[in-house]
């Protein structure tokens, strides 16, 4: 693809208006929310689209998640169960991504949700996602600012490294605060938890007084047959390092990702805190690449809250890849 020179936006009121200027005119700005970066384009715009995934590589199956400010804007592309109303009145704006039925009237391009009849929506929470969002004044599809199947960006800095030269800006907020991308919970029938995220499972759960079914199966072992999320595929989120997980101490030629207290080359959380391990994931994985590892040792991450989507990403890492 022809080479685009990448702008890096600073994050105030100039910086977020070049940002929408861009997208208004079908162009790629990489955003930061919350969770991580995303590669936003303007969602109803098709050309604009096409470009996320000739820009990131992407399977053409993969649908996008689409971005708006409020809830009430939400209403205007998909079918709003009751179910739907209590999460996003507990939980938005926040690292939750809901997937309902598609509106026949939503003006979306088709590519956005790969020709389903449901779409996946989220309204962020972080403070230049929610100012570019107003700005545009549009719907935003963004999926995370990486090259597809390599690891999610937390900084403007693994945006560019992934992805220079093939969009028109990524407008920098600093470090993603959660690390881990948004909890997906399928709302078209039963409530179906489609990835683990950043908001714990327990959390949404208790808010719709029901637990969450559970499509892929165990997030520990994720399956090529049966994906969680469509184009959710086994080996995703993959440094150029092998991953070995559940390790108790590294062995020979390995560089060990630590978890807790005990010696290790670098730490996930010291203390054992999920949330500043999920912060420190992507980061970590994208720092140990860039050293040049070529095998990384993962200690144990406990399997509840937070550590869910924390296994689910280490365990895409360390799968074989095609
Ligand atoms: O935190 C996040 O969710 C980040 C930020 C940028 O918002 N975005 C993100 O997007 O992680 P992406 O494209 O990397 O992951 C979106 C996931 C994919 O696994 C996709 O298959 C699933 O959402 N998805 C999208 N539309 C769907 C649908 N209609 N039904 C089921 N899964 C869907
Ligand atoms: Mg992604």
């Amino acid at each position: 693809m022809p080479s685009t020179a990448t702008r890096t936006l600073a994050p105030d009121a100039n910086g977020i208006a070049q940002a929408a200027a861009i997208l208004a005119r079908g162009g790629l700005v990489a955003l930061p929310t919350e969770t991580v970066y995303g590669l936003g384009a303007d969602a109803r715009q098709g050309r604009a689209v096409a470009r996320i995934f000739e820009a990131k590589g992407r399977p053409r199956f993969n649908p996008l998640i689409v971005h708006v400010d409020s809830a009430e804007t939400a209403r205007r592309y998909v079918a709003w169960p009751a179910q739907a109303e209590a999460l996003a009145t507990a939980f938005w704006p926040g690292p939750l991504t809901l997937v309902l039925p598609l509106r026949d009237d939503a003006g979306l391009s088709p590519l956005v949700t790969a020709g389903l009849d449901t779409l996946a929506i989220r309204v962020p929470a972080h403070p230049l996602a929610r100012r570019l969002l107003a700005a545009f004044g549009g719907p935003v599809a963004a999926p995370s600012a990486n090259p597809s199947g390599r690891i999610s960006p937390t900084t403007a800095a693994h945006v560019l490294a992934g992805l220079s030269g093939r969009i028109e800006a990524v407008l920098d907020g600093g470090p993603c605060p959660v690390g881990v991308e948004s909890t997906i919970v399928g709302l078209s029938g039963t409530p179906v938890l489609l990835r683990p995220g950043g908001l714990p499972a327990e959390a949404i759960e208790a808010a719709l007084g029901t637990p969450l079914a559970a499509p892929g199966g165990d997030e520990t072992a994720p399956d090529e047959a049966a994906p969680t999320a469509p184009g959710q595929l086994a080996s995703h989120y993959a440094p150029a390092a092998t991953l070995r997980l559940e390790a108790h101490a590294p062995r020979a030629g390995e560089v060990y990702l630590g978890f807790g207290s005990g010696a290790c080359d670098l730490n996930l959380s010291d203390t054992g805190d999920l949330t500043e391990a999920a912060a420190n994931l992507f980061g970590h994985l994208h720092q140990l690449d860039a050293g040049g590892a070529r095998a990384i040792a993962v200690a144990p991450i406990p399997h509840h809250g937070l550590g869910r989507a924390i296994n689910d990403r280490l365990a895409r890492a360390a799968a074989p890849r095609g």
